[in-house]
Order: C-alpha cells, then sequence, then structure tokens
C-alpha cells in the first residue's frame, strides 16, 4: 500500500518491513510471563549481547523502558539528573516523580550533551536540607536537541566519576543505533560503562512495537517484576520480538542511509527565504530549525503542508522538526523541500 504522505513527522512512524511481517506470522510462541515464550527469549537475549549487558528485557514502549530503569536504579526520595530538554523530563508524564518518587534536577546544555563539570555542580549528598542524587540519566541520540551524539569520551567520563561517587548511569537510547552509526561504533561500545541502557526497537529501526532494556542481571530480573507490575507481561509476545529481531540483526545498516537523508533535507532548508538551520549538519536522523523570519508559525506551516501531503510537526511556535527513516527516501525528501518551498513562497 502506498502511503499518500510524506511522513516526517517522526521515525515512530516507520511501517514493519515484509521480512518483519513474514517473521511475525511464522514467530514461534509462548507464554512470556512464564519466561516461556521462545521468540522473546531470543530477543532478550539478543539484545544483551549487543548491548554487552548481562541480561534485556523486553518491554512495550520506550517510556516504560526508562520509568523501569529510574526504578531500579535509584530509592524513593532520591534526586536524578538529566539534561533539561530530556524525554525523561519532558514527555513520560512525570513517570519518575510518580513511580520512582524522584525528584528531577535538570541542567541546561548545549545540544543536550551534559558534561561531567555541569553535573559535580549539581550533585547533592543526603543532608538535612537535600535528597541525594541516585542516578544520571543520559539521552543519546538527544531528541529535541536534534538527534545529537554523545562524545564517547564525555559519556565514559560520566560514567566513571558518577560510579566513583556512588551514582548510576542510564542511558535514554530510544536511538542509540543511530548514534552507533554516525560513530561508527558498537552499541556495546558506547553503553559499556553505564549501568542500563533503554533502546527501541519502533523507532528508527523499524519495528512496529517494543523497546529493549539492557543490564546487569539481578537490576533485570527486578525489572521483570516491576513490568508486571505495570500492566507490561504481554503473554505471546513472540509476535513482535520476530520484528525485533530483524529490526536488530538488519536495520542498522540502513541508518546511514538516514542521516544522509537529514543533512540532505537540512541543506535544502537552509536555501528556503526565512528558515534558519543550526550551523553544524545534523549527525543523525532528526533536523531542527527556525521558522521564525518565515512570517508564519510552525504550526501553520504544518497545516499548510498537510494540505499538500506533507507532515512536519512544529514544536514550538518558531521552531520544526523533520525526522529522516527508512521509510522515506531522497526523493521524498526533495518533494518535501519543494513543497516547503511552494508552501512559504
Ligand atoms: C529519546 C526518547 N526516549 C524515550 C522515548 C519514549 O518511547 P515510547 O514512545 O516508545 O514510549 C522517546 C519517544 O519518542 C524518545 O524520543
Amino acid at each position: 500500500m502506498t502511503d499518500p504522505f510524506i511522513d516526517l513527522r517522526s521515525d515512530t512512524v516507520t511501517r514493519p518491513t515484509p521480512a518483519m511481517r513474514r517473521a511475525m506470522f511464522e514467530a514461534e510462541v509462548g507464554d512470556d510471563v512464564y519466561g516461556e515464550d521462545p521468540t522473546v527469549n531470543r530477543l532478550e537475549a539478543r539484545a544483551a549481547e549487543v548491548c554487552g549487558k548481562e541480561a534485556a528485557l523486553f518491554v512495550p514502549t520506550g517510556t516504560m523502558g526508562n520509568t523501569i530503569a529510574v526504578k531500579c536504579l535509584t530509592s524513593h526520595g532520591q534526586e536524578v539528573i538529566c539534561d533539561a530538554r530530556g524525554h525523561l523530563l519532558n514527555y513520560e508524564l512525570s513517570m519518575t516523580a510518580w513511580f520512582a518518587g524522584c525528584l528531577i534536577r535538570s541542567i541546561h546544555t548545549s545540544g543536550g550533551i551534559l558534561t561531567w563539570q555541569q553535573i559535580e555542580k549539581e550533585i547533592r549528598p543526603l543532608g538535612p536540607h537535600a535528597a541525594d542524587t541516585g542516578l544520571i540519566e543520559l539521552e543519546n541520540t538527544h531528541n529535541m536537541a536534534g538527534g545529537t551524539v554523545y562524545p564517547q569520551d564525555v559519556l565514559d567520563d560520566i560514567c566513571h566519576r558518577a560510579h566513583q561517587r556512588g551514582i548510576r548511569v542510564h542511558i535514554d537510547g530510544a536511538r542509540i543505533f543511530n548514534a552507533a552509526a554516525a560513530l561508527n561504533q558498537p552499541v556495546s561500545r558506547i553503553c559499556a560503562h553505564a549501568d542500563t541502557v533503554m533502546f527501541c526497537l519502533s523507532k528508527a529501526l523499524g519495528a512496529p512495537a517494543g523497546s529493549m532494556l539492557a543490564g546487569p542481571r539481578p537490576v533485570i530480573d527486578r525489572a521483570r517484576l516491576y513490568r508486571k507490575r505495570l500492566g507490561g507481561g504481554m503473554r505471546q509476545s513472540g509476535i513482535l520480538a520476530a520484528a525485533g529481531l530483524i529490526a536488530l540483526d538488519e536495520m542498522p545498516a540502513l541508518l546511514p542511509r538516514d542521516h544522509s537523508n537529514a543533512r540532505f533535507l537540512a541543506a535544502g532548508l537552509a536555501a528556503i527565504p526565512g528558515i534558519s538551520v543550526p550551523p553544524e549538519p545534523p549527525q543523525t536522523n532528526i533536523v531542527i530549525f527556525d521558522v521564525s523570519a518565515t512570517g508564519r508559525t510552525g504550526p501553520e506551516i504544518s497545516q499548510a503542508l498537510k494540505q499538500r501531503g506533507v507532515l512536519l510537526n512544529a514544536i514550538s511556535p518558531a521552531a520544526m522538526r523533520a525526522v529522516t527513516h527508512c521509510d522515506v527516501s531522497r526523493a521524498q525528501c526533495q518533494t518535501a523541500l519543494e513543497t516547503l518551498a511552494a508552501t512559504l513562497s
């Protein structure tokens, strides 16, 4: 079925590939709450291997993966440090407070990338006036900062120094495979020194649903209980895990094409009067651009583009976000640019 829209709203809109659909049809399944779904078990083992961790857990969503990680790595009443534009803080319905009973202490960063120097100033020891810091959460790649990637030495430095202070580190790696493609490093290298990592099968990797949380076996054993508490025990979820296995093994190789399309979009956007893009080309598959000099707001432009077959979200009155993925081609990126130019002219 061909889609009448060119959909640049997010990489969550990707549809399962024919190979995924075949694998789903043929998947061997069992009751995963009893640990008896062979396909889920294979996916969890493979995800653990890819992340270089002892164990992994299949969860329905990235939000649930982050929620459970924060719960497992903190004590009620602690603080969690993250970047001010982080998904954890802004788009997960305050689950850190609701489920783990922790407060987020956010830090303004350039490009979504925290450094130890910034973090150190915000770390609090437990005392009569302060709750202690239990966890640092790093988003790699960083969604709302435009798909930015942690320099590996910065990330490793944070992990080492945090551990010296008895503080844990969780990576929100919803798009960690994009980071791996940009750095030309395996995912296991990127998260080698973090305690846990969550990544999404359902975004740039194209699976219809599901995310993975990987970490030490005792943490993942507890995480499994929290998944059940949150209503995430999914029974014959091997149907979904089958697509996840294809996503893990076949889709990362395609990501450089999405990144090249994002750079192509950014260069094209920069040439449209009234639009400004960041000076650095996008590192991965997300382009955030400013439309304030067009005389139209982001939501107005979004609405006008929709009439012409292009879906593109505003993230504020002044800014829009385009996300490339496996279901948009270079030719469609070109059409989207021409449509945007025509809409604004
Ligand atoms: C950086 C980041 N983390 C976590 C999530 C949450 O994933 P989900 O939508 O599967 O809950 C998203 C979703 O867009 C994201 O961009």
